[in-house]
Formats: C-alpha cells, structure tokens, sequence
C-alpha cells in the first residue's frame, strides 16, 4: 500500500541553533517547509534576528526546497514593531509562552491583560497568534486550566486567529469545537502515548515533552479528531531535539525528537485505522485552508515498507536519541 503526500507541513518544529540544527534540520527535510518555533537563547524577538535565523536554516537544509514560516517571540509588541515584521519576508507570526512555561520562556508573558492592545493590533491586521497553553498548576493540570485564557482570548478578539499549541487533553478539543476563531496544532506523541508510557514503568526521558503526555482518553479523543478529518486540527510535530546528555540526565530537558520519523509512523496510523484519505489534510490542507499558505512543491510517498529507527542521530559532535529509538516503524518513506 502507498500514500501520497503534496506539500506535507510541520506546523510546529524546533530546529535549535548551531551545531544542533546542522544535524537536525536535514531530518525535516522530507517537509515542504515548518512553522519555526523562535525559543533560541536568546528567544527571536526582531525581525533581523529572524531573518538571519531563517538563513542559517536554509543553509543547515541543505538543497531542498523548504518553506521556512518563521515566527517571533511574543512581547507585547508595539504597533511599529508588528509593521515592521509583517514587512519582513518569511514572518508566519508570534508564539507566545506564559513566563516559565517550558524550555527557554523566561522572557515570556506574565500578565496577559498588559498584551491587550497588541492582541488587538495582531487581530486587525490578521496576524496569528501561537499559543502554549499551560498554567503554573499542577502538571497534569495546567492545560485544562489555561482553557479559560484561551475562552476569554477567543472571545475578546473573535477575529483573532488563534492557535491552540500542543494540545494534550480532549477538554481542548471540546474548546476547539465552541470557537470559530481557534485552531490546534497536535504532535505525533501525544496521538499515540498516555503518562503511563512516560512514568507508569521505568522513567523514559525520551518521552518526556511539555505539555505532558495525558490519560487514555484524552490520547483517543485526540486519535479520532485527527483520523476523523478534524478541519481546524493540524500536524504540528513539536519534534524538540535535545542533545542526549541533557535527555538522559538527573533534570532530564523537555522534548521529544519525531521530525525523521513522523511521516512514517502518521502513515503506519492512518493506514491501520483505514484512515489513509485524511491525512493528507491532517499534514497539509487544513494548514494550507486556514491560514493561506502555498508551500513548495513537494511531493512525497509514503508505503508499507519497514524503517528502522536509528538508537541515536550524531553528527557535528551532537547526538540526539529519537522516538521509536532502535525500533522498527511498518511504514516508510519511498524514495
Ligand atoms: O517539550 C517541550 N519542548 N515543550 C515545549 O514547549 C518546548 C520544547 C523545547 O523547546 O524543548
Ligand atoms: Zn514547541
């Protein structure tokens, strides 16, 4: 069996800086481009530092085609700043975090109500707004408690495009059904493991992300939307590549590493569940439809041919352990 992609997207991808995204970003290549997440070290707050960002990533990729959709880290910006951006080649949008959310969100935001009138500025000129939505609660929890943030963004500015990171819980995709103006964005671990494939035997790091993974029911209310052609759901893999001595550490780092693996196991998943005819929207047309886009030509087929996962990718002197580390997938790429 074969599954043909055009144009497959990755609406939420890490790719680091340096050494790191020399090794990484040929791992995505297989994408017609990504929407880049900006939280280096510093975070991307400038247009020039996004640019020069966007640059390193074209040459880290290699030949292929690759549409960058580059994003700038959420700070209250000004109305100057916000035209200044929208005018820069390969601005997709902001990403905002809650100050401390997760990997390199200090500078986040901690009181929404003072971003108000940026928000505002964002809604009239169509600009979309990324969110990660988690509270300072409970870790199980915090998700389910930034929903009220995300009711109160939806309703305070009903044009505002707003997308809903990660989501990990089915109360977030109830949320997703009340309002036209969200969208979410689901990653490939969070449509496959529970907390019990985290901590439930021996601790896997590798498997250890922000938003943490959920229970079963929120993993299967999660599967069905994507299998059922949920039209505001879209792939965004959040594939957050760290390197393994910061994985496999007593204060393991938050990210699970998916791009080199991601087309092969949606397939091998869309597939068994005779769900083969939706992906192609879950990877693309959905992402295309709700925010205009017009990715490179990339053509990609997918068949029911095993991949073997490698234990470990290492090049540049980095290494970084994937999901599926080791492991055989039933489906891969055909080249
Ligand atoms: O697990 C995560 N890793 N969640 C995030 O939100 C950030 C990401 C990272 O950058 O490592
Ligand atoms: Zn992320």
């Amino acid at each position: 069996m074969e599954i043909t992609l055009e144009a497959p997207l990755d609406m939420h991808l890490h790719l680091r800086d340096g050494d790191m995204l020399k090794l990484v970003a040929p791992l995505s290549a297989d994408f017609a481009g990504a929407v880049i997440m900006p939280n280096l070290v510093p975070p991307i707050t400038e247009p020039g530092g996004m640019v020069a960002y966007g640059e390193r990533i074209r040459e880290a990729m290699g030949e292929t085609d690759f549409t960058r959709y580059m994003t700038l880290f959420f700070t209250k910006q000004t109305e100057q700043q916000l035209e200044q951006a929208m005018g820069t080649p390969g601005f997709f949008g902001y990403k905002l975090y809650p100050a401390g959310i997760t990997t390199n969100s200090e500078g986040g935001v901690a009181n929404l109500k003072e971003a108000e009138s940026t928000l505002k500025m964002m809604e009239e000129r169509g600009i979309p707004l990324l969110v990660h939505g988690e509270s300072h609660g409970f870790v199980m929890d915090r998700e389910a408690e930034f929903l009220s943030v995300y009711r109160t963004l939806a309703e305070t500015f009903p044009r505002l495009r707003i997308c809903m990171e990660h989501i990990t819980t089915a109360a977030a995709l109830e949320l997703l059904d009340t309002y036209e103006n969200l969208c979410a964005t689901v990653t490939l671990q969070h449509l496959i493991i529970t907390l019990d494939d985290v901590a439930g035997g021996a601790l896997r790091p590798h498997l250890f992300c922000k938003p943490i993974a959920k229970r079963p029911g929120d993993r299967d209310a999660l599967l069905q939307a994507a299998l059922n052609g949920h039209p505001r759901l879209m792939f965004g893999s959040d594939s957050a590549p760290h390197p393994r001595c910061n994985k496999e550490a007593c204060g393991c780092a938050a990210g699970v590493f998916t791009a080199p693996l991601a087309l092969p196991k949606l397939a091998e998943i869309f597939a068994a569940h005779g769900a083969a005819d939706k992906l192609q929207d879950f990877v693309s047309g959905n992402a295309c439809r709700i925010h205009g886009l017009t990715p490179s030509a990339k053509t990609i087929t997918l068949h029911d041919k095993p991949m073997q996962v490698p234990a470990v990718y290492r090049s540049y002197g980095q290494q970084v352990v994937p999901m599926y580390a080791g492991e055989e997938i039933s489906w891969s790429i055909r080249n």
